[in-house]
């Protein structure tokens, strides 16, 4: 029986009962997937009414939006009052998930909530993969359908083990047990290999209320749970403190001199004053002198509580780390296995530098392999060179520098990341660790005695890479073809990479899809290094049409060692020289992916030089070219 807990209770004593009360309670986290068109909203907001707990203000109004906007002629609309909330949340571009809190007598419950198409992406980026049930949502009248088994597969991917599969509308395919069990009998067949523990379908219409928090008599052949007594019920088994201790580092906490804490949210398991700890990127270990929390000092903490432990010894450990169990260590490695989810709106690239970041930590990462990309359908896996939005696959990962993180399956929490574009800031998939690779370890740095710098001196010269970028025919290889002449001829050792001359040897294997160059950029970045390593002057003349490509090869090197030249001839200059005839192919469709006509062209921001070809004849160019480079102390 549902439980109203807003009217009745008034005096004090009932008030501490009530909280005790709720404090015994368990709490199950779901969320819901499902698109408006499937009642998502309205499911919501049906659950939250049914249970009292709308806010009598809010009901005001939504009594009011009905009569003038509502469908659903005399009822209220309960998605205007899901959609109201969507759209204050739109307001603030950064919340992309709303927890909504509700209870019952026997539970409390929280549902993660996401806007419209962001569902369940979204959702593992902040946070909600912590969820203990999916509530799958279907249209009775349209049954399972791709996305429904899309939704179910990513719930599988995020470690949730049971399914509410909601049949919506009931009411709109005449209440039919026949539709009900098919569509039931599908769901099951559909993710059967996805591991669920149970999968609970009810036929429910939340226009209605129908078997949502109350039986109908229009579904009296139905004899399960209604959906409210189905999330009461069910035993979600996963206890996180169970689990070893994980303690992600948020800060650390130095007010004076007397006190050191480090403070952050144990992400599982339990500690008490007087457990010994290890640092996992370290090693180092030290025991609980404190356990500091809002309230006061504690003589244990568990999972979920936010705290500030202080430790005996005085250890080196920050932001990022994990203070974990000593018994129980989580894996320390800068190359990983993992299944993502890709969300960007433009497609994975494999090569280029994201953001790596878990809980605390942040790294910058590499796909080196996308090892398969997985059919939603059949959930087979298919060989692919990228993954374009709402796609799922297993990759490699390499991180620039070593992360503490458990395997997503024994750990939710610690084994879990989004990856960040560089550029654009967006978060553009998650990722759930399926293990570390062991190769990265077997793999050290050689020491060697004749160094950069040594081979530089013997040259008489500073090494540097000098990065010609712009479109197909602005003139860039003219440009660097004349200045090492100009250098070679000064007694300067050089060596120019060419975009077309690389691509018959070390390239041969690359087209001019985006994830083609990418990659050609990397190897031409290493290879720059390399060179640069061996104390030459490199000039580097590649379209290298990407942002992202040209600062990871920057970043490659040391400061002041990467001069970003923009050789910025304006398109219809380009393809009016066409000195290949390049252009004249693309633009008569002979030529795809050509830059500039159907594959883009981002601009350098801040080069260090600009270099203009209209007006001015190439020698002309160089020279001015020259003198910035002695203005600067290149030569
Ligand atoms: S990049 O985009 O990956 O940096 P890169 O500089 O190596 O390109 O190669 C560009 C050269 O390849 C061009 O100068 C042109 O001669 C040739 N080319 C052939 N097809 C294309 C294409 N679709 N887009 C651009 N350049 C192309």
């Amino acid at each position: 029986m549902l439980h109203d807990i807003s009217a009745t209770r008034t005096g004090a004593s009932d008030i501490r009962s009530y909280l005790a009360e709720q404090e015994r309670k368990t709490m199950l986290r779901f969320l819901t997937c499902g698109s408006v068109d499937d009642g998502k909203s309205t499911l919501i907001g049906r659950l939250l009414y049914d249970t009292r707990l709308v806010f009598e203000d809010q009901l005001a109004t939504l009594q009011c939006d009905s009569a003038r906007y509502g469908t659903a002629d005399e009822e209220l609309d309960f998605a205007l009052l899901v959609d109201g909330l969507e759209a204050e949340r739109e307001q603030g571009i950064t919340i992309d998930v709303a927890y909504r809190f509700f209870a019952t007598a026997k539970r409390k419950f929280i549902v993660a909530d996401t806007p419209g198409h962001l569902q369940y992406t979204r959702n593992m980026a902040t946070g909600a993969s912590i969820a203990d049930l999916a509530i799958v949502l279907v249209d009775a009248r349209r049954g399972v359908l791709p996305q429904t088994k899309r939704h179910s597969y990513i719930a599988s991917l995020l470690g949730i083990r049971h399914i509410l599969l909601a049949v919506n509308k009931i009411d709109l395919v005449g209440h039919d047990q026949a539709v009900f069990e098919e569509i039931a009998e599908s769901y099951r067949k559909a993710t059967a290999g996805l591991g669920f523990a149970s999968v609970v379908p009810i036929p429910v219409s939340a226009r209605y209320g129908i078997n949502v928090a109350a039986r109908s008599p229009q579904t009296s052949w139905y004899e399960g749970p209604t959906m409210v007594e189905h999330l009461e019920n069910i035993e979600v088994d996963e206890d996180g403190t169970t689990k070893p201790f994980r303690f992600p580092i948020q800060y650390v906490n130095r007010p004076n001199l007397d006190f050191r804490g480090f403070a952050g949210t144990i992400a599982s398991g339990t500690v008490e004053r007087g457990d010994e700890i290890v640092v996992a990127k370290s090693g180092k270990t030290s025991r609980v002198k404190r356990i500091v929390s809002a309230g006061g000092d504690l003589e244990a903490a568990r999972e979920g509580q936010a705290v500030t432990l202080v430790l005996e010894d005085e250890i080196e450990a920050s932001r990022g780390n994990l203070l974990t169990a000593p018994d129980a260590r989580p894996h320390v490695s800068n190359q990983l296995a993992a299944s993502i989810v890709w969300f960007g709106e433009q497609a994975m690239a494999s090569g280029r530098q994201y953001i790596l970041r878990t809980e605390t930590d942040s790294v910058s990462a590499t796909v080196t392999a996308l090892k398969h990309r997985i059919n939603i359908d059949d959930f087979a896996h298919e060989a692919s060179k990228t993954l374009e939005i709402n796609e799922v696959g297993v990759c490699n990962l390499s991180l620039q520098a070593p992360i503490a993180f458990d395997n997503f399956i024994d750990n939710r929490a610690t084994g879990a990341f989004v990856l960040i574009d560089r550029i654009s800031n967006a978060t553009v998939a998650a990722g759930m660790i399926l293990h570390p690779l062991r190769r990265a370890e077997n793999i050290h740095w050689q020491a060697l005695d004749v160094d950069k710098a040594a081979r530089a001196a013997q040259k008489h010269q500073k090494p540097v890479v000098l990065w010609f970028t712009g479109l197909s025919g602005s003139g860039k290889s003219t440009i660097a073809n004349l200045l090492e002449r100009k250098l070679h001829a000064g007694g300067r050792h050089t060596y120019l990479l060419d975009g077309d001359n690389v691509r018959h040897g070390l390239n041969r294997d690359l087209g001019f899809a985006e994830a083609d160059r990418v990659e050609n950029i990397r190897r031409v970045g290493e290879v720059a290094k390399l060179m640069a390593d061996a104390g030459l002057i490199v000039l580097a003349s590649f379209i290298s049409p990407f942002r992202a490509e040209r600062d990871s090869v920057r970043e490659l090197l040391p400061a002041g060692e990467f001069v970003e030249i923009f050789v910025d001839t304006p398109l219809a200059e380009c393809a009016e020289r066409d000195p290949k005839g390049l252009y004249r192919k693309a633009k008569a469709g002979e030529l795809t992916n050509f830059t500039g006509i159907d594959s883009r062209y981002e601009a350098p921001e801040h080069p260090e030089v600009r270099l203009e070809t209209v007006g001015q004849s190439p020698e002309e160019t160089v020279a001015a070219l020259e003198s910035w480079l002695i203005e600067n102390g290149y030569c």
